[in-house]
C-alpha cells in the first residue's frame, strides 16, 4: 500500500525546511552576517543539506516507487533527523536518525531486487550503502572531511543509476555496463581508500568521477533529446551541464587531493553538490515533483532563470575559490543560495499554474 500524496506532503516539507535552513547556514559560513536562528546551522549546513535534504528526498521518491508503506520509514527518520539539527539539539539522536534513514533506503533497494532484478539497483544500492557507512563514520564522531566522500559516493551512484533507469539505458550493451561497473568501482575504491590515505583516495575518486561524467556524457539520451524542445530540451540541458560540473570536480579532486577546508575545499564540494547534483535536481524536478506529491506542474520556459543563474555564478564562485578571489566568491556563493530559492519559487508556481488550469478546464463541465 502507498502513502496517500496528500501525507506525504509533510515529508517533503520537512526535506525542503532543511534545505532553507542549510542554505541559511551556508551564507553564514560564507562569512554574511544575518542573525541567528539557531547557533547549530553554520555547523550543520553540509549533514542538512545531505542527510535532511536530499536523504528524505530520495527517500521519499524511492518509496513512492516502492510503494508500500514501511518505506516512508526512511524519510520520517531523515526528515526529524533535520529538525533535531537544526535546533542543535540531541546532536547523537539526529544522527542516528539518518543512520536509519540510510539503513531503511538500503532495505528499499534490497526489495525492489527482489521484485526484480536490474543492474542500475544494485548501482544504487551501493550509493545508499555508501551513505550508510558515511553516516555510521559521522555518527562515531569523525569530522565531515572525512565522511563527506561517502556522502558523495551515495548521490554520485544514485544519480547514475537513475539516469540509467529514467533514460531508458536499459538496452546498453555488455560492454558499455562494464565500463561503467568499472568506473563505479574505482570510485568506491577511491572512497575506501580514504580511509588509510585521504589525499590518495581522493584522488582516485576524482578518477572515478571523470570516467562516470564521461559514461554519463558519451551514453545519455540526453545528447539526442538535447535537440528537441520545451520540458525535453530542458531536462538534457540540466543533464549535460550537470555531467560538465561532476568531470570539473573530478578534476579537482585529481589535481588538488584532499582538503580539510577553505577555499579548494569548497570549488570541489560545491562543483558537485550544487553544480553536478543540483543540476540534476533542475533536470529532474518536472517530472519527480509531480510523481511524489502527486500534483501536477506546467513547464515554463522561466524555469531557465534559475539554470542560467546557477552556471554563471557557480562558475564565478568556483574562479574565485580557485584565484583567492574573496570578494567575488563571497557574493557569488549568496547568488547561489538565493538561486536556489528562485528554483523553490519557480517550481512552486508552476504547480499554482497547473491547479489553475485544472480547476479552469474542470468548470465549464461543473456548469453543464
Ligand atoms: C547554495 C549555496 C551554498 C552556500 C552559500 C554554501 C556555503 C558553504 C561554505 C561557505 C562551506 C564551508 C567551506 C569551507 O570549509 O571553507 C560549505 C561547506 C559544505 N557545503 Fe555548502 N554551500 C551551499 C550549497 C551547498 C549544497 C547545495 C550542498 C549539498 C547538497 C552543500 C554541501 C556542503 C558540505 C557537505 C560542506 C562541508 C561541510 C563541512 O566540512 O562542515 N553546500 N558550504
Amino acid at each position: 500500500m502507498n502513502l496517500k500524496p496528500n501525507h506525504r506532503l509533510p515529508l517533503m516539507a520537512m526535506g525542503m525546511f532543511s534545505l532553507l535552513m542549510a542554505l541559511f547556514g551556508g551564507v553564514q559560513r560564507l562569512g554574511w552576517e544575518l542573525p541567528t536562528l539557531t547557533v547549530a546551522l553554520p555547523a550543520n549546513h553540509g549533514s542538512l543539506m545531505v542527510g535532511a535534504f536530499l536523504g528524505t528526498v530520495i527517500g521519499l521518491e524511492r518509496a513512492v516507487a516502492l510503494g508500500r508503506l514501511w518505506g516512508f520509514f526512511g524519510p520520517l527518520s531523515t526528515g526529524l533527523g533535520g529538525l533535531l539539527l537544526i535546533a542543535g539539539v540531541a546532536p547523537p539522536l539526529a544522527q542516528l536518525l539518518i543512520v536509519t534513514g540510510s539503513l531503511m533506503l538500503c532495505a528499499l533497494f534490497v526489495a525492489f531486487l527482489r521484485r526484480q532484478f536490474a543492474w542500475f539497483t544494485v548501482i544504487m544500492l551501493v550509493g545508499a550503502l555508501s551513505w550508510l557507512v558515511g553516516n555510521l563514520l559521522w555518527l562515531l564522531g569523525n569530522s565531515i572531511f572525512v565522511v563527506v566522500w561517502w556522502w558523495m559516493g551515495f548521490l554520485l551512484l544514485t544519480i547514475a543509476g537513475e539516469r540509467m533507469e529514467l533514460g531508458r539505458m536499459l538496452f546498453i550493451s555488455k560492454q558499455r555496463q562494464r565500463q561503467m561497473s568499472a568506473a563505479v568501482i574505482l570510485s568506491m575504491l577511491g572512497i575506501a581508500v580514504t580511509l588509510l590515505d585521504l589525499d590518495a583516495g581522493v584522488r582516485l575518486l576524482g578518477v572515478g568521477m571523470v570516467a562516470i561524467a564521461l559514461w554519463l556524457g558519451l551514453n545519455d539520451v540526453a545528447r539526442r533529446t538535447v535537440r528537441q524542445q520545451g520540458l525535453t530540451r530542458f531536462i538534457a540541458v540540466n543533464l549535460l551541464a550537470g555531467y560538465v560540473w561532476l568531470a570539473c570536480c573530478g578534476l579537482l579532486l585529481l589535481l588538488f587531493g584532499a582538503d580539510f577546508s577553505g577555499l579548494r575545499y569548497d570549488a570541489v564540494l560545491h562543483s558537485f553538490f550544487l553544480g553536478f547534483i543540483f543540476s540534476m535536481i533542475f533536470g529532474h524536478a518536472p517530472v519527480i515533483f509531480p510523481a511524489v506529491l502527486g500534483r501536477g506542474m506546467i513547464y515554463r520556459p522561466a524555469f531557465y532563470i534559475h539554470v542560467v543563474l546557477l552556471h554563471v555564478f557557480l562558475t564565478v564562485r568556483v574562479v574565485g575559490d580557485l584565484t583567492v578571489e574573496l570578494l567575488s566568491r563571497n557574493i557569488s556563493g549568496l547568488i547561489n543560495a538565493l538561486t536556489l530559492l528562485v528554483f523553490v519559487l519557480n517550481t512552486v508556481l508552476a504547480i499554482r499554474a497547473y491547479h489553475i488550469r485544472e480547476r479552469s478546464e474542470a468548470a465549464p463541465g461543473e456548469s453543464a
